[in-house]
């Protein structure tokens, strides 16, 4: 008889201990180590992933084979891989319950099986009839796509042996179990285990494999990070469920640049590629209202206008309250701090709501100018003229610094109808040696270049 042995295992970061504790030593978060029960056997089940090359050999005698990649013919998912998906690769997508996962992977997989390809959908947690309803509101009906509603990792591993499907998707990967571990579906030790065998699978067999992953409400992947470091690539699917968009970012690419983001609408007949984000961000701003300014920013490789919005009111009670939405919380105090200090604007004492339009997140640097020019705007009620875009880094002594693909930025303005440019005076010189005002000499655009806030103070607003 095997003897049965109690441990325990952090959840978030699969630190085990012989008996409990409140806090995890490892990562020293609270309340985190689950009791479960092992076998001796368990031991040894983490087989090591069987990969196909075994022996030393010289870097340079290595044949390199262009890597082989299918199109899912979802444009925004194809670009966040990094050009379609690798064969024998390992796809991780995490995102909220409810965000969309399901939806995107089953449309993703119609349009591979509609290619001619044999494609198999594992739910762990959906039957078929479920699934079936989801995928007659798609529009989803290839014969090539096979669903399976298992949660047994042997039986699915038998499945895939039997139909030789050319990719698969697990949907969740927490729902999986194997039978040679004794602890339930969705700890660390399943979790780990079974993605192991799956992942050595699609890479002994060169078949992909995408694995859906739940979040945890601090928006990590459930489980530890070891899942992150198995798998090639992790997408997050994110988006506010009161907005209809959905964004799909890279978190992690061996196979592309992980700041490419995808973005998509949820609609009645599911997720709808947006493949022009710029005017759906700024659809609704109104125009010339003291506070609404547009930036040029870059996600990834891709130029995208957004709109900053805030509000300055002064402080009813004592504190002055600052509530930011989509930026970070302490960039904006730090550019609020620059703006007493270098510009002059006395809003230490005032409350400041701010926020970009459509609920998106941004991080870049060049949204800094937007953030100034929003909050200065509001505070001196004079509105940026409209037709303006702004992009810029604002630095601790008030100066406006370059930023990185200005050229982009600006044709992007140019073909979204942007007549007026206000950026950093380093950024416009390089313009203007590298002959591109002469090549945008059609689009009549008004370039602003701004050294500091002041300058921008004197220039940019509209009195
Ligand atoms: P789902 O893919 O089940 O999310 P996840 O797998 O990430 O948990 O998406 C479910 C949500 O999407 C649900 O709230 C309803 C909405 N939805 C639509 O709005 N239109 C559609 O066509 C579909 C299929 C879902
Ligand atoms: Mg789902």
């Amino acid at each position: 008889m095997t003897k049965l042995k109690t441990i325990h295992t952090c959840q978030s970061c699969g630190y085990i201990s012989p008996k409990w504790l409140g806090r995890c030593p490892d990562c020293l978060s609270w309340n985190t180590l689950l009791e479960e029960k092992v076998s001796e056997k368990d031991r040894t089940a983490s087989k090591s992933i069987n990969m196909p090359y075994s022996k030393p050999q010289p870097i340079n005698k290595i044949e390199r084979i262009k890597e082989d990649r299918v199109l899912t013919a979802i444009g925004e998912l194809d670009r966040v891989l990094g050009g379609g998906v690798v064969m024998g690769s390992a796809v991780l997508v995490g995102g909220d319950p409810g965000i969309g996962k399901s939806t995107l992977l089953l449309q993703a997989l119609n349009s591979v099986a509609e290619g001619g390809r044999q494609v198999l959908y594992v739910s762990g947690e959906e039957s078929p009839i479920q699934i079936k309803l989801r995928a007659d509101r798609l529009g989803v009906a290839s014969e090539n796509l096979c669903v399976l509603a298992e949660n047994s990792l042997e039986r699915i591993i038998e499945v895939i042996e039997n139909l030789k499907p050319k990719t698969v998707v697990i949907d969740s990967i927490q729902t999986i179990s194997t039978s040679e571990l004794s602890s339930t579906a969705g700890t660390i030790a399943q979790l780990r285990e079974v993605s192991a065998q799956l992942i050595g699978y699609a890479k002994t067999h060169n078949m992909p494999v995408f694995l859906i992953g739940h979040v945890t409400k601090d928006g990590l992947i459930a489980g530890p990070k070891v899942l992150e470091h198995m798998v090639d690539t992790v997408l997050h699917f994110e988006g506010d469920r009161g907005y209809p968009y959905r964004i799909l970012r890279a978190i992690k690419n061996r196979f592309g640049s992980v700041n490419e983001i995808g973005v998509f609408e949820m609609r009645d007949g599911g997720l709808e590629e947006i493949n022009e984000p710029s005017g759906f961000f700024i659809a609704d701003r109104p125009s010339d209202a003291a506070g609404s300014v547009v930036v040029a920013s870059i996600e990834g490789s891709r130029p995208i206008l957004i709109e900053v919005e805030s509000l300055v009111t002064p402080t009813l009670f004592g504190m002055p309250s600052r509530t930011i939405v989509g930026v970070d919380h302490k960039k904006v105090s730090l550019l609020i701090a620059v703006m007493v200090r270098k510009g002059g604007l006395k809003i230490g004492a005032h409350d400041i709501f701010l926020k970009i339009g459509g609920g998106l997140r941004v991080s870049e640097p060049a949204v800094d100018l937007g953030v100034v020019a929003s909050v200065a705007s509001n505070f001196l009620n004079k509105p940026v003229k409209s037709g303006t875009v702004v992009f810029g880094e604002v630095g601790l002594a008030g100066e406006i610094r370059g930023v990185h693909h200005t050229e982009l930025r600006v044709k992007e303005s140019a073909k979204m109808g942007f007549k007026r440019c206000i950026i950093p005076k380093d950024n416009l010189e390089r313009l203007r040696k590298s002959g591109f005002f002469n090549r945008m000499k059609d689009e009549n655009i008004e370039f602003i270049g701004v050294n500091n806030i002041e300058d921008f103070l004197g220039s940019g607003l509209h009195s």
